[in-house]
């Protein structure tokens, strides 16, 4: 993994020394490294210098507050999808106007949320919704700001559960669809409608379904301006994939600029970006012990204490976490073990046949590339509390989210011993 290879047998992640952490703030424990997300966020700016470009991160890959922060002070605006994304982004410091919102099932109360707080666009993803926020904004007596968001109908040769840029997808509008809202804009007196918006799926390792899709959105766009339209605006989404497994290449944010750079020349608006996991995915370890080893009548299992509740993506989308044993590996033999949790189920599972270093029960591994799309997607399933989270940085931590307690955990919830009627 970029920036933090080889330093496993020592230990030592962004100067921290990872056992004597565990021992301090038990496990599991996710742990992001600070320089790690501020170069991806310098490389990113880098690579878009001389584009009018933003960089929109998507906090659902990593919506902890104090990682928004950190995004936030490197310059970045936020893409949310719920009124709880916009009030974490609104926490962390993130202004209003560099806020986008995204996501196909906007309630009336989030769009008005939305419209209080003074989000900078909405990106819209059907007629309903664009009626939606015409209602509310008369109402507040408020204009809103929004783009289309195209469904430009190309494959992004991305696992299925996370591709959404095909025409059979629930994401967006067609872009005839999108023509026919600008021809009749002034159905909706109360949105200005001058960008479009596009999000074709996410890990995208090949760069040309991007080429596609942002040429696609290109050509549309110079229709519009022919036709009349001022169009201050354009969002490619997020998407840009990151190397989770030997064999694997990521694309480079250069290149993906390059493509931006050429299919938008001569655009004289703002270009957006949303990217999630390529700021953080590679930032993030997760901390876990070995709670015993088991050897099934076919099979070696490390059982962690880590389970499918912190970590979902194995069990989800079957993905590929490269896992390591903390701590110097010299003179033991390598073994092939089930990589598992303890829930009570046999989805539960991180790696299958994975070869690691014979591992004894109290030992440390980390799963890697657990920086996005982890601990955001977590859960208390079979009562498990929520991982503590901490950012490393210069040698030291801070302890950005407690362990979550077995109190905090059923605060919400009460005897039936009131009864009311609907
Ligand atoms: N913009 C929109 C509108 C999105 O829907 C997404 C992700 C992004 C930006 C950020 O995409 P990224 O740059 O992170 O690829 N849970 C899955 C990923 C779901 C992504 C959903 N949308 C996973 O663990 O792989």
């Amino acid at each position: 993994m970029q920036d933090v290879t080889s330093c496993w047998s020592t230990g030592v992640f962004a100067g921290v020394d990872l056992e004597q952490l565990a021992l301090r703030e038990g496990t599991p424990l996710y742990v992001y490294s600070a320089p790690a997300i501020r170069s991806r966020m310098r490389a990113l700016h880098d690579a878009l210098q001389g584009l009018n470009a933003g960089i929109r991160y998507a906090v659902k890959a990593n919506g902890t507050l104090a990682v928004l922060q950190l995004l936030a002070e490197q310059g970045a605006g936020a893409d949310i999808v719920s009124a709880g994304e916009l009030q974490r982004a609104l926490r962390a410091g993130i202004a209003a106007c560099d806020i986008v919102f995204s996501g196909v099932g906007k309630t009336d109360a989030e769009i008005g949320m939305a419209l209080a707080a003074g989000v900078g666009r909405f990106n819209l993803e059907s007629r309903a919704e664009l009626d939606a926020v015409q209602r509310i904004a008369a109402a507040r007596g408020c204009m809103a700001t929004a783009s289309v968001r195209i469904n430009p109908d190309v494959d992004a040769q991305t696992h299925a559960k996370i591709s959404t840029g095909k025409a059979e997808n629930k994401f967006g509008v067609a872009i005839s669809e999108a023509r026919a809202w600008f021809d009749a804009h002034t159905t909706w007196p109360n949105v200005q409608l001058d960008g479009l918006h596009m999000h074709i799926g996410s890990q995208l390792l090949s760069l040309a379904p991007v080429a596609e899709a942002v040429q696609r959105m290109a050509t549309f766009w110079q229709q519009l301006v022919v036709a009349g339209h001022s169009i201050a605006s354009l969002d490619v989404g997020g998407g840009l994939g990151v190397r989770y497994r030997e064999g694997e290449h990521a694309p480079a944010a250069r290149d993906y600029a390059d493509i931006l750079r050429t299919a938008f020349a001569g655009f004289d608006g703002r270009i957006l970006v949303e990217p999630g996991r390529w700021l953080v995915a590679e930032a993030g370890v997760l901390l876990s012990r070995v709670v015993l080893v088991k050897q099934g009548e076919a099979r070696r299992f490390l059982v962690l204490d880590a389970a499918m509740n912190d970590l979902l993506r194995p069990s989800l989308y079957e993905a590929w976490h490269d896992i390591v044993r903390i701590g110097d590996d010299a003179g033991r033999e390598s073994l092939a073990y089930d990589v598992v949790g303890p829930v009570c189920e046999t989805g539960d599972t991180f790696a299958m046949d994975r070869t690691l270093p014979r591992c004894a029960a109290g030992e440390l591994v980390a799963i890697l590339g657990t920086g996005a799309y982890a601990s955001s997607m977590g859960s208390t399933y079979n009562s498990r509390p929520l991982p503590a989270e901490v950012l490393v940085d210069g040698g030291r931590y801070a302890l950005v989210r407690r362990r979550q307690t077995f109190d905090a955990m059923i605060a919400d919830e009460q005897p039936a011993s009131v009864w009311n009627s609907p």
